[in-house]
């Protein structure tokens, strides 16, 4: 990562764990583990855990995500959750485009686009994700897919919105499954992502967006995924749910 032109940052992702009673503890677990960071921290929690997140982390450095938002203010779409709601609680940061939602679903690079905007005109700072499936890496599209998905994505976002994006870079084959890109995998395709971006937006803009790796990032592969110039963070599944493993993930981004 190059943090002199942008911030660092490590995002959790808690997907369908935890109840509001262990979101506590977790956090409360983490809270002296991170309060040292030289990066920003998010978790990013199920909507029934975001009022317990937001207590347990008030007046620490850590921030709170929720993990999807519908693009529509308010209306008949029921189970949904709209953006203003997010931020009337406090909410900061939105996960939008997650494969586990793009997979099971029906989420498209459109409602991704919508979702995007929504985020952002609502103040919240959306967490972006795109990546590839094992068989769009094996038929050699990843490159064009990515930056397929990185465009439509940002479709209508102004060069002031994107002060608010963040870009996670997540291959599908990596998700879950304990099989990283290799630190040249990751990095070779953030750096097409800001590549991308650069070619919409600008240089300066590319180079002060903050992109991550996700993709069963953990305490041990953290370090090399991070050392890449293009890979500024990461977004964390699986090891977000353990303190001491975020802990050291948090550590390090912080170097
Ligand atoms: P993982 O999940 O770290 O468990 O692979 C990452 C993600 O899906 O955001």
């Amino acid at each position: 990562m190059n943090k002199a032109l942008r911030k660092a940052v490590i995002a959790g992702n808690w997907k369908m764990n935890k109840t509001p009673a262990e979101t506590t503890a977790l956090i409360n677990e983490m809270k002296p583990l991170v309060a040292d960071a030289g990066c920003d921290v998010v978790l990013c929690t199920p909507f029934v855990d975001l009022q317990a997140a937001l207590e347990a982390t008030a007046g620490s450095n850590i921030g709170v995500g929720a993990e999807n938002c519908h693009f529509e203010k308010s209306g008949a779409f029921t189970g949904e959750v709209a953006a203003p709601m997010l931020t009337e609680m406090g909410v900061q940061y939105v996960i939008i485009g997650h494969s586990e939602r793009r997979q099971y679903f029906g989420e498209t690079d459109e409602t991704v686009n919508k979702r995007t905007l929504a985020a952002l005109e609502n103040g919240l700072t959306a967490i972006v994700c795109v990546g590839e499936t094992l068989t769009q890496r094996e038929q050699g599209v990843t490159a064009e897919l990515v930056a397929m998905q990185t465009k439509i994505a940002l479709l209508n976002v102004t060069a002031e919105q994107l002060k608010k994006v963040i870009i996670a870079y997540e291959p599908v084959w990596a998700i879950g499954t304990g099989r990283t890109a290799t630190a040249e995998q990751a990095g070779e395709v953030c750096a097409l992502i800001r590549a991308t971006v650069a070619s919409l937006y600008g240089k300066e803009a590319a180079d002060g967006l903050t992109i991550q790796y996700g993709g069963s990032m953990n305490a041990g592969n953290a370090e090399e995924l991070l050392a890449q110039p293009d890979v500024d963070g990461g977004l964390i599944g699986g090891a977000s749910l353990k303190a001491p493993d975020f802990a050291a993930i948090v550590k390090a981004a912080s170097k």
